[in-house]
């Protein structure tokens, strides 16, 4: 009895492997839904009735497993490695050049390249042992990732055995995981149905259903994946050349991109990549760009790497999109320090993947050096995650009487006048706390994560308990009652008693934070720590004097005036010593004082950068000790370019100096997170 069900077990399983693989990798189904359907439940049946006889690439595994508390990491055998990028065919060119060069390649000899289409999702490395999926995990900083093994299991194009009599030892497969145009409207209808906040494009909704610690989440939206490259393989000879390799991923049952070409040259790419610009609308997928690899894998060892990029390969990236709307009106938002920051309304508008209906307009230089008025049509901008932005007017379809934009007098939240020092391109609302809207921003501050990290305090509470008058300032947050705050819409007993709990935890907490909570202005995180290290009480900070603050590393004249006059204001005294009267207290040791890891490196930055701001970059790079210039030479270790570099990236090319990106920055900075 029991070798006959082993082997319906056993018969089953290859059955419905083989199904999903003619249904989601060739797209070509062999038999009807309802009777696949009717195959899984027997198996499901057999194998509840017999646990023991369970494989390890039984398809009944897709459907999910229990939620973890917390993700693996992963030490990836071969690193995972990211990609330089060339903004233009000069640049292409340029990159054609150096290969050319490296290769010792004919004066008439093109080099073979594999054109990909670059897709816009994340990178995963999915690990097979004899044949078998046990091990899939996120890129994370190229080196360590985190184990996503059980929600990979999930997305059906991921054949969970090997598609081979013969597998190799260990196969590890690299690609992108991403979601196709119909499921993200599917999914984003079913968010919005749920009552919750749909996805803002496919990448976010891929890398937020693959990093579901709720595997049986991610099994109910569909992802994709296209494998494109190897990792550690053992067992094998490797393929010679990319375009080899990506026909034997096929032949294992892996999806590959069909979109793929051999081209040889750089203007041979570049069609390539003009081709696909074309196509980019009609593909059914969001891709942001063209991959080019030297085909011969020869070569690319050849090449080998420079830090984390390799030579051997480029990203040319699609310039960021953009489309025309009217501007409805500008609106000024006020922000935790007081900046006003005009807010463009415009007409709904589809750009870059999404509906964008607010753009922002930076600040009033800005608007009168593009001087846009309401009622103007207006180029909209928008790349990746980067905020949209109005790029520029259409001067040709302005109407009759246009009217410029004027910075209020007074705030738009709390009537206070609003100022502008000279030279300050930022206007501010001079209402301090007083200013509801300082007010309120400056408390969701204060509990953020790297503040005092009030757990469930976030933006959308803090809204509510302010408008239910429960949040008057810092310190009131420590005053409030169970009773009032279960009272609220969408709270209960047990909410309310959670937040409580989470407010007191918190009291326990370490000067810096508490000093980076207050939002004095010119004051970070690391500045914060910087001051509690250096002073190690608040006592003797608050009373520090001008030339004591300016002995301070990083802190310059600005942050020292702003400190003498936040804490030369009566009310920020008192708030301070009501929060210290309800138990706020500093017992934990401050972070230990940062190794200089980059002594004697030299970093250049350009471009613009999306999780942080260049000058916070410069400033964190320096204080692990590095050089930050604005000017690239041969003594530069490296370029971090962030969207739209300049000149700097061609520059840092020609001389030998690695280009990077955000991600590789990101890793470097990882230290001080
Ligand atoms: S190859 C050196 N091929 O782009 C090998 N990457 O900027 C690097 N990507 O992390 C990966 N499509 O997430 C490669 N056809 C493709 C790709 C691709 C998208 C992503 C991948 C990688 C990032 C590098």
């Amino acid at each position: 009895m029991s070798k006959k069900v082993k082997e319906r077990i056993a018969q089953l399983g290859v059955q419905l492997n083989d199904h999903s693989y003619h249904y989601y990798v060739l797209d070509n189904p062999q038999i009807s839904d309802a009777e696949y359907d009717s195959l899984f439940r027997e198996l499901q049946a057999l194998e509840e009735a017999h646990p023991d006889l369970i494989s390890a690439d039984s398809p009944t595994h897709r459907v999910g497993a229990p939620p973890l508390d917390d993700f693996e990491q992963v030490t990836h055998a071969v690193a995972m490695l990211s990609l330089n990028n060339a903004f233009s065919f000069d640049e292409l060119q340029a990159f054609d050049q150096r290969v050319r060069e490296r290769l010792e390649m004919e004066a008439d000899q093109p080099v073979q390249y594999m054109a990909e289409p670059k897709l816009d999702g994340l990178a995963i490395s999915l690990r097979y042992e004899r044949g078998v999926f046990v091990q899939g995990a996120t890129r994370g900083d190229g080196h360590t990732g985190e184990n996503v093994t059980e929600n990979l299991r999930t997305i059906e194009m991921i054949p969970l055995r090997l598609r081979t009599n013969n597998p190799p030892e260990v196969l590890e497969v690299r690609g992108e995981v991403f979601m196709d145009d119909a499921s993200f409207e599917q999914a984003n209808q079913s968010l919005i149905a749920a009552d919750q906040k749909p996805f803002v494009n496919p990448r976010n909704a891929a890398a937020g259903s693959l990093r579901q610690k709720d595997s049986r989440k991610t099994a109910k939206r569909r992802l994709s994946i296209y494998a494109y490259s190897l990792g550690e393989v053992v067992g094998v000879q490797i393929p010679a050349t990319q375009a080899l390799a990506l026909e034997w991923l096929a032949e294992l049952g892996l999806p590959t991109n069909s979109e793929v070409a051999i081209c040889e040259g750089a203007e041979a790419c570049y069609a390539y990549y003009e081709n696909i610009q074309g196509k980019r609308a009609q593909l059914g997928y969001d891709i942001d760009g063209v991959v080019f690899k030297v085909n011969e894998l020869s070569q690319q060892r050849e090449l080998g790497f420079v830090s984390r990029a390799p030579r051997w390969a480029i990203a040319t990236k699609f310039p960021a999109e953009e489309a025309q709307t009217v501007l409805l009106e500008v609106e000024f938002q006020v922000g935790r320090t007081g900046a006003l920051t005009p807010v463009a309304r415009l007409e709904p508008v589809f750009v870059g993947g999404v509906t964008v209906s607010n753009a922002t307009l930076h600040n009033m230089d800005e608007i009168e050096r593009k001087d846009v008025r309401p009622g103007d049509t207006v180029v909209v901008r928008r790349a990746g995650d980067v905020i949209p932005e109005v790029a520029r007017v259409v001067e040709e379809k302005r109407p009759k009487g246009a009217r410029k934009v004027k910075l209020p007098a007074k705030c738009p939240v709390c009537k206070s006048p609003v100022m502008r020092s000279e030279g300050d391109a930022v206007a501010r609302c001079t209402g301090g706390f007083l200013c509801d809207a300082q007010r309120r921003e400056g408390i969701k501050h204060y509990a953020s994560r790297k503040a005092l990290d009030i757990d469930g305090l976030g933006d959308k509470l803090v809204e509510q308990l302010s408008d239910a008058g429960l949040l008057n300032s810092l310190a009131d947050v420590y005053q409030l009652e169970l009773e009032a705050v279960a009272a609220l819409p969408r709270m209960a007993e047990k909410s309310a008693s959670n937040l409580l709990q989470a407010i007191e935890k918190s009291k326990n907490t370490t000067l810096g934070r508490f000093l980076f909570g207050l939002g004095i202005r010119e004051v970070g995180e690391t500045g914060a720590a910087t001051l509690a290290n250096h002073f190690g009480s608040l006592d003797a900070l608050i009373n520090a004097k001008e030339a004591e603050l300016l002995e301070v590393d990083d802190i310059g004249p600005v942050a020292a005036k702003s400190l003498l006059a936040f804490f030369a204001q009566k009310n920020n005294i008192e708030m301070i010593n009501a929060i210290l009267q309800s138990g706020v207290s500093f017992p934990v040791a401050e972070k230990a004082v940062i190794e200089p890891t980059l002594a004697g490196n030299v970093y250049v930055l350009t471009g613009s950068l999306e999780s942080m701001t260049r000058d916070e970059a410069k400033h964190k790079l320096q204080l692990l000790g590095a050089k930050v210039s604005s000017s690239v030479s041969k003594k530069t270790t490296a370029v971090f370019a962030g969207a739209s570099p300049g000149s700097k990236v061609v520059k840092a090319e020609s001389l030998g100096v690695p280009v990077e990106d955000e991600q590789a920055l990101q890793a470097l900075l990882g230290a001080l997170e």
